[in-house]
């Protein structure tokens, strides 16, 4: 048997640690999972209500389609419903994005770091990937740009970028679009586009019609709480869409996570409130890391990038034996920092205290 060469350079993804597992590790009775960006709040009561009935007719095949959630979506955001293409999550949009313009011979360009599946897909798919480190957390899109070539089939433009958190203003963003070849996509990462505070925000929807080479991601991963249930989507012109369908597995959402995803967009009274208590919660955590003199980055995601003094696996590994899955910057390339997803107020408060322990602690080596 023989798999593509390429692959055996390739690691599966590495998901942060599991729960159950560091609760056996280190004979913990709880533990606050803050490693993945997830809506600590949960999801909708009005999901968690209505799904008994959500899981009636199983055994049918679900909408391949999707066409209660495209009309729902495509009403919500302004789009037409041909302007719409969901996936098992936004992961599997990445994906089918890749299988659809990129093969051997072709080149995509991206930041690094950035969300690793465009990176880990495009090689799948025997493209060239080339990779602009991040000017202090930003995207160098000068440099990205002078990376095109005739070439280049997909440009990526994570914003807020995971995992720095900082986002793209809107005259950033335009100039850039204006300057990016017509035959480059570009692909708009907005997972996060529910926590922005920013006013100088880039309106992607809105910016659909001058740029038909552009494509927004979006996920009701985060702020909507489903990450479970697997459902995000892409945005483009038809065009784009009608290229992408092929590539996508004829069931790849499911009912469950079709319905729960239309009860979830209804709910924007819910989603208003985690976010609001979100960017409390954010600013609280930035003031933490002033008052101990943590650099940080200007996040508008629901994560932190924190610098630390120390190695960010020491700091990772003291926070798992307290009981904080967190994420340690070594892995992503960004030495002596953590991403921890901002949690809820009493957890972050404890949280903040075993930091300061091992900080103090660190101090008096
Ligand atoms: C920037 C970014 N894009 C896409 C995703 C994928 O999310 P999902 O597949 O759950 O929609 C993530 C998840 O962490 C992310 O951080």
């Amino acid at each position: 048997m023989k798999a593509k060469d390429i692959l055996k350079n390739m690691k599966p993804y590495k998901p942060g640690k599991g729960i159950e597992e560091v609760k056996k590790e280190f004979g913990l009775d709880r533990i606050i999972k803050l490693a993945s960006n997830e809506n600590p709040y949960g999801f909708s009561p009005s999901v968690k209500e209505e799904l008994p009935k959500l899981i009636s007719n199983l055994e049918i095949y679900p909408d391949g389609y999707a066409a209660e959630i495209r009309k729902k979506v495509a009403g919500f955001i302004g789009v037409k419903e041909e302007q719409l293409i969901f996936g098992n999550g936004s992961d599997e949009v990445v994906q089918i994005i890749c299988r659809t313009f990129l093969e051997p011979g072709a080149n995509t360009v991206m930041a690094t770091p950035t969300f690793p599946q465009y990176r880990h897909n495009a090689l799948i798919e025997g493209a060239e990937v080339r990779e602009v480190p991040l000017i202090d957390g930003h995207h160098d899109l000068e440099e990205m740009i002078a990376s095109i070539d005739e070439q280049t089939r997909v440009l990526w433009i994570c914003t807020p970028n995971n995992p720095t958190g900082v986002h793209i203003d809107k005259t950033t963003i335009q100039s850039v679009l204006e300057r990016v070849p017509g035959h480059v996509l570009v692909v708009l990462d907005e997972a996060y586009y529910e926590y922005l505070e920013a006013e100088d925000a880039f309106d992607s929807i809105a910016g659909l019609d001058a740029y038909p080479n552009v494509m927004v991601l979006r996920t009701f991963s985060k702020a909507y709480g489903l990450a479970g249930l697997r459902i995000g989507y892409g945005v483009g012109h038809p065009e784009v869409i009608q290229a992408l369908e092929p590539s996508r597995e004829p069931f790849n959402t499911s009912t469950v996570a079709q319905a729960a995803a239309i009860i979830a967009l209804d709910d924007q009274a819910f989603l208003q409130q985690t976010v609001k208590a979100n960017h409390k919660n954010k600013r609280d955590l930035m003031q933490f890391c002033e008052q101990h003199q943590l650099g940080y980055y200007d996040t508008q995601a629901n994560f932190l990038l924190i610098q630390l003094p120390m190695s960010g696996d020491e700091m990772f590994e003291y926070l798992l034996t307290k009981g904080f899955i967190v994420r340690s910057g070594e892995a992503l390339g960004l030495p002596n920092t953590i991403r921890l997803t901002i949690g809820k107020e009493e957890d972050m408060k404890q949280l903040q205290e075993v930091m300061a322990q091992k900080l103090a602690m660190d101090h008096t080596r």
